[in-house]
């Protein structure tokens, strides 16, 4: 960190890497994007050209985390890229935001985690932004402020009008899921310990041998059951939904429009297409607050712990799906580092 702000460096320019470097420029007072890389050298070198203020170019993740000028990095390639790029990071003792999820397996979210705990100071954070949705942070606050008293039931709908090429059934469960099981154990401050995967009749416009949509049923450590569907071939928009019932009262998200057309004897309003214009308030906020918490070393948002327990619950997920019967979530013990 020095005069000119924080220094951050982003490792992968496809669509989150690009969008994050975007909203860092735009939107988040006192970050400079001074490094990027990218497997593809051509869009590393488009999206430095696109930032003010000459960005260089690295070969790769390892080099960017290793720059003397980069303060802290911004991990935006593959899930299978994640666990090793963060290790570097710890190792460097650099601060890094880590695009979910943390890891495709939990042996390498654990070893993530294992590390910061053995650094003894927490220097990741897991790009779970729903915590930072204006709407969800209000959800939670009115459970936790009594609303509804205890829940007992909440329901997360997650449709994609389109997922990117070779988006195959586990990754549903690993890359899409992964979001719905972040946010519940966040809303409700309680552990998804079973998974049972449910697979309808697949729709005609998803390619050949991918099942989706998948409905998947998640038991929680305190008796609560978890509903989440998720159609990543949805066509029609990007739609978010949850809804917790509790003992005295429910909440659901508003859909998050701000006019409804009536027009012709109807009344609507506009669903997003995409991820970036539905969460685009989350996407600032959680950068605002994760350059606050590099700044002031106090984390923010989503630890490895929950990068973690988030991978183990969708390995869960994934077996149920393999074997077709109810699995439990195998789940290491807490460190101290993470209590609370
Ligand atoms: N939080 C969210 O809402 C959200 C939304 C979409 C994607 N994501 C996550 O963001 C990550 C990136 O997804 P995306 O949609 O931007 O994918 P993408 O394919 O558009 O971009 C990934 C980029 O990483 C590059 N890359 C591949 N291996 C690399 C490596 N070893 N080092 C550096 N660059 C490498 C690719 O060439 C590509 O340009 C994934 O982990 C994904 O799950 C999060």
């Amino acid at each position: 960190v020095t005069g000119s702000g924080t220094r951050v460096g982003i490792v992968g320019a496809g669509a989150m890497g690009a969008t994050h470097a975007r909203l860092l420029c735009a939107s988040v007072p006192g970050a400079a994007v001074v490094a990027v890389c990218d497997a593809v050298a051509a869009r590393a070198e488009r999206l430095a050209a696109e930032i003010a203020g000459g960005v260089r170019v690295l070969a790769n993740g390892f080099e960017l985390i290793g720059c003397a000028d980069v303060d802290a990095v911004l991990v935006a390639s593959p899930g299978a890229t994640h666990a090793e790029l963060v290790l570097a990071c710890l190792d460097a003792g650099k601060p890094v935001l880590c695009e979910k999820p943390l890891a495709t397996t939990a042996s390498d979210a654990l070893r993530v985690v294992e590390a910061e705990a053995a650094l003894g100071r927490r220097l990741v954070q897991v790009g779970f932004m729903r915590r930072f949705d204006p709407g969800y942070v209000d959800m939670k606050a009115a459970l936790d402020a009594g609303a509804i008293g205890a829940p007992l039931l909440a329901y997360s709908i997650h449709r994609n009008a389109m997922p990117p090429p070779g988006f195959g059934t586990e990754l549903i469960l690993r890359d899409t899921v992964v979001h719905d099981v972040d946010a519940v154990r966040w809303l409700l401050g309680q552990e998804l310990i079973a998974a049972t995967v449910l697979t309808p009749r697949p729709s005609p416009r998803v390619p050949d041998g991918v099942l989706d949509p998948l409905l998947v049923l998640f038991e929680t450590d305190a008796g609560a059951l978890v509903q989440v569907e998720a159609f990543v071939h949805a066509q029609y928009g990007y739609d978010i939904r949850c809804e917790l019932v509790g003992e005295v009262g429910a909440l659901a998200l508003a859909p998050p429009a701000t006019v409804a057309l009536r027009r012709d004897g109807r009344e609507g309003i506009a669903v997003p297409m995409s991820f970036q214009k539905r969460f685009a308030p989350a996407y600032v906020s959680e950068l605002r607050h994760w350059l606050a918490s590099v700044v002031d070393g106090v984390p923010a948002g989503a630890s490895a712990w929950d990068g973690y327990a988030a991978v183990a619950v969708c390995e869960a997920a994934v077996e149920s799906l393999l074997s077709g019967s109810r699995t439990e979530v195998a789940s290491a013990a807490r460190p101290a580092l993470y209590a609370g």
